[in-house]
């Protein structure tokens, strides 16, 4: 007899039973730990992990697409500052901690809804983070803030094989952005996903230099060249887009966001089983690989042309082919409150042949089509404003192939 206290009676114990009960299952066919309820028989029937993904090109599966809903603009904060350019200064300090311009986020949630049917079509499962109000004030004793949105699932959740990493994140603003994933994260893990947190930081003011020269400064290509941030290494920190996976070779910067402690609580939390590169590159406002060095399928590397990457002979010591993709398109009057205008290599592999890309970046549409890949073209230019492509917007939750090594 299955005896098993729950502290609830009536429906609700046997939901409790019934959970307990597959996840005791899901347990036993991903690892060799086992939990025994009582005498109760064994199911043995292995059930696949919903969640898997090795790298950034097999065949996608199921996605989560970010939200514009209850998109905030963070408050102006050093390390916000570090990142933006000062013609956007006055749209902060102005907004910091109100909505993005209702008119502008209603046409990015049209694009988003746009992308979530092509993805359909394309037939992947595509799941939304839940709504949350990013508006309220959060205090915790190292720091005040408000929050931003859901909008890059990419920045936050790093899939490895079968395992959810959440990101500590570096910004405050961003402290609590895992609570809209968390509905999602919990289906998963209960379907059979591994689930990890990052030590959360404390961003107390140790974590920031409040010195750090703005994005204007002639020698921000020297400041980062000398490996200093607006991030200091009082804690590890990291955002997951500062990871690029090739199974089991995963590249990493340090970046305004991820600092070097944070990249080696990952190398120790993967351990032997993966390699973090750690890639260095000429850009002097570094966030978020994914718009400097993308991996489109195995070998195949698009390289940003105006941010060397000092490490390029190690892909072509190992045989990989470099691209140097166009330069962007889109015009200076569009707002990108957030990045700079290579959102155009920031691309989607629907699997080696199909790639989501920008309709209106089209030297990069005729490099993919060069490259046989099919373009399946759409704009979210409203949605990038907010400091994301479609990668940004995106997490993979499952595709379909192995772990391999690829250096
Ligand atoms: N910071 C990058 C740039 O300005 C954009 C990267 C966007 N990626 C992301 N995952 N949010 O070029």
């Amino acid at each position: 007899m299955l005896t098993v206290r729950v502290g609830c009676k009536g429906r609700e114990a046997a939901y409790h039973l019934g959970t307990l009960c597959s996840f005791r299952s899901h347990v036993a066919c991903l690892s060799s730990s086992k939990i025994t309820l009582g005498r109760e028989k064994q199911t043995e029937t292995p059930l696949r992990s919903p969640v898997w993904s090795c790298n950034e090109w097999d065949p996608l599966e199921e996605i989560i697409v970010g939200r514009v809903e209850g998109a905030h603009v963070p408050p102006f904060t050093e390390e916000v500052q570090a990142i933006t350019v000062k013609r956007n200064w006055d749209f902060f300090k102005y907004r910091g901690g109100q909505p993005y311009p209702a008119a502008h986020l209603a046409k990015a949630a049209a694009e988003i809804e746009t992308f979530c049917n092509i993805l359909e079509q394309e037939g992947v499962t595509v799941r939304r983070p839940a709504i949350v109000d990013h508006s309220i004030e959060y205090k915790t004793p190292d720091f005040r803030s408000t929050g931003m949105h859901a909008a890059m699932p990419r920045d936050i959740l790093l899939v490895i094989g079968d395992e959810i990493i959440e990101a500590p994140m570096a910004w405050r603003s961003r402290f609590f952005e895992y609570r809209a994933y968390r509905p999602l994260i919990k289906e998963y893990f209960q379907k059979g996903a591994r689930w990890t947190t990052a030590p959360k930081p404390q961003m107390s003011d140790e974590l920031y230099d409040k010195n750090y020269p703005d994005e204007n400064d002639p020698n921000r290509h020297k400041i980062t060249d000398q490996a200093k941030f607006v991030t200091t290494e009082f804690e590890p920190c990291f955002d997951a887009a500062d990871f690029m996976r090739a199974g089991r070779d995963i590249f990493a910067q340090r970046s305004q966001v991820t600092n070097y402690s944070g990249i080696e609580w990952l190398k120790r939390h993967l351990g032997d089983k993966y390699n973090i590169h750690c890639l260095s590159f000429e850009n002097g406002n570094p966030m978020h690989i994914d718009a400097t060095l993308f991996i489109i399928a195995p070998g195949v590397v698009l390289s940003n042309p105006e941010r060397t990457c000092h490490q390029i002979d190690m892909f072509k010591k190992a045989g990989w082919t470099v691209v140097y993709p166009p330069y962007p398109v889109i015009p200076d009057s569009h707002p990108l409150w957030m990045s700079s205008k290579w959102l155009s290599m920031n691309v989607l592999m629907l699997d080696t042949k199909r790639v989501i890309c920008d309709v209106d970046e089209i030297p990069t549409v005729k490099m993919f089509e060069k490259l046989g890949i099919k373009p399946i073209t759409l704009s979210i230019r409203h949605a990038n404003s907010l400091g994301g492509g479609f990668h940004c917007w995106t997490t993979d939750i499952r595709r379909r192939g192995k772990m391999e090594s690829y250096l």
